[in-house]
């Protein structure tokens, strides 16, 4: 097959969570851009609803639904919402996170607070939208996780940067497990045509602190942080059959940071 065509996501069915989020609408803005119809997720529908229609306003098909990971009734409300609009689901970018822990010396309560969402919420969705793919016919699941699931805090990037440096534990560990996850997920399900792959992204740039960015870049063999459009690409191979035989898979996307 023509490799454009296999790139392609048209007729495709693909819910990225937390698509308002930062690598969120990036997420959503990739996939729709390869033809994909995209359900993008907020626990508040309006600011789904807000940001679908951003979306739409390009010409893109997005369409927003209300969900809340932490959730058990949320998420089965979803799987059913999903089932009743568009009949099936390719595709799962299981994005969202929940940031209530704001450093090391945080009340340990934030701690558990964030795993019922990335961890416990997160299972259940990752279980219950691996069950609607399934029940399609097959397809992709991307786990985003990030390059703080693999390494330690890198603290000098912090030098000159108040009020930066003080990371909160939640968030290595969540992301550290979801990459093993991946793997356990992609054997769990074997035979069933469905395929689990998790990108770990480095920094998207934001707006950081000028010390920062320039602290960060300065070690950065590509010189810069991640911008918009670096996570589309990998996004549209991993659900499109182009990436048909990728599977159990973590790939670094850190412009060569950690080489
Ligand atoms: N931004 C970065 O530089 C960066 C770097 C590496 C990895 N990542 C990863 O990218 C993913 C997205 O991160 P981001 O920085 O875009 O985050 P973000 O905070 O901008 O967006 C996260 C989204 O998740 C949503 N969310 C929070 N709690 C939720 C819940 N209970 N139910 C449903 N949705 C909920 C938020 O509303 C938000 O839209 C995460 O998995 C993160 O680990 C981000």
């Amino acid at each position: 097959m023509n490799v454009k065509d296999l790139l392609s996501l048209k007729n495709k069915v693909i819910l990225v969570t937390g698509g308002s989020g930062n690598y969120g609408k990036c997420i959503v803005e990739g996939l729709a851009e390869a033809d994909a119809t995209v359900i993008t997720t907020s626990r508040d529908l309006s600011s789904a609803e807000k940001n679908a229609g951003y979306f739409r306003d390009k010409n893109l098909d997005v369409h927003a639904m209300q969900a809340d990971q932490g959730d058990a009734d949320s998420v089965k409300a979803l799987k059913s919402g999903i089932m009743e609009k568009f009949g099936r689901l390719d595709g799962f970018v299981n994005n969202a996170v929940s940031r209530p822990m704001k450093g090391y010396h945080a009340p340990i309560d934030q701690f558990e607070e964030s795993m019922q969402v990335n961890a416990t919420g997160m299972m259940n969705l990752l279980r219950e939208m691996t069950a609607l793919i399934v029940q399609s016919g097959g397809g992709s699941v991307i786990n985003i996780a990030s390059m703080m699931g693999m390494f330690g805090p890198d603290l000098s990037n912090y030098d000159g940067a108040p009020g930066m440096g003080d990371l909160p534990p939640d968030y290595f560990f969540h992301n550290a497990g979801l990459i093993n996850l991946n793997r356990y997920m992609a054997q769990m399900n074997a035979g069933k045509n469905i395929r689990f792959n998790c990108i770990s992204p480095g920094g998207l740039f934001n707006n950081q602190p000028e010390a920062f960015v320039n602290n960060y870049c300065k070690k950065v063999p590509l010189r810069r942080m991640a911008n918009q459009d670096d996570i589309k690409g990998l996004v549209v191979l991993l659900s499109s059959d182009a990436g048909a035989y990728i599977n159990g898979e973590n790939i670094l996307m850190d412009g060569g940071l950690n080489a």
